[in-house]
């Protein structure tokens, strides 16, 4: 066992870990955080996303015991103060979810793009979500949020202002299933 020490959505937690224990384990079985997703055993599929001292990385592929001395966020740290963050209000405004089973990582990984960059393109948004897959949306929508998030401040303030871009319906293969 290893003795790990870092602060996860906020709070600092201390566990003794096999040192074969991946960060999405330690995070869903050790502290319940069960909003981080197994969606695949390929590192492929992006559920499990996290930010590790800022910046996304698929939990998945990450030891436990690389995660000692770091802070940790995931998709259950983003809401602050009962407000949703400005990226998870606008997958909702925009119907970026349908299952939810990607979104977490979704999120994640899209408040990190936003983060390096405040006002991607398109292209830059499919581009930066290629490591993330969901079967349910088309993508369309997700970009949208994106787009939208980015449109309201990127992150950077929780206000929401505005009706939210149009919505395409239809089932994934109308909307398309690539990136
Ligand atoms: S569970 Fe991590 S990439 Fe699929
Ligand atoms: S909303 Fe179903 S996999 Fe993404």
């Amino acid at each position: 066992m290893a003795r790990i020490s870092l602060t996860v959505d906020g709070e600092k937690v201390a566990d003794d870990v096999e040192p074969r224990m991946l960060l999405v384990q330690y995070l869903r079985e050790k502290l319940g955080k069960t909003g981080t997703v197994i969606g695949c055993d390929t590192s492929n599929c992006g559920a499990c996303t996290v930010h590790l001292d800022g910046t996304s990385v698929k939990s998945c592929n990450v030891l436990a015991v690389q995660a000692d001395g770091s802070s940790v966020t995931t998709i259950e740290g983003l809401a602050q103060g009962g407000q949703l963050h400005p990226v998870q209000e606008a997958f909702r405004e925009c119907h970026g979810l349908q299952c939810g089973f990607c979104t977490p990582g979704m999120i994640m990984q899209s408040v990190d793009l936003l983060k390096e960059n405040p006002s991607p393109s398109e292209e830059e948004i499919r581009l930066g979500l290629e490591g993330n897959l969901c079967r349910c949306t088309g993508y369309h929508n997700i970009v949208r949020a994106v787009q939208y998030a980015a449109e309201h401040g990127g992150g950077a303030s929780s206000a929401q202002d505005g009706p939210p871009p149009e919505v395409e319906a239809g089932t994934p293969q109308e909307q398309g299933a690539s990136v």
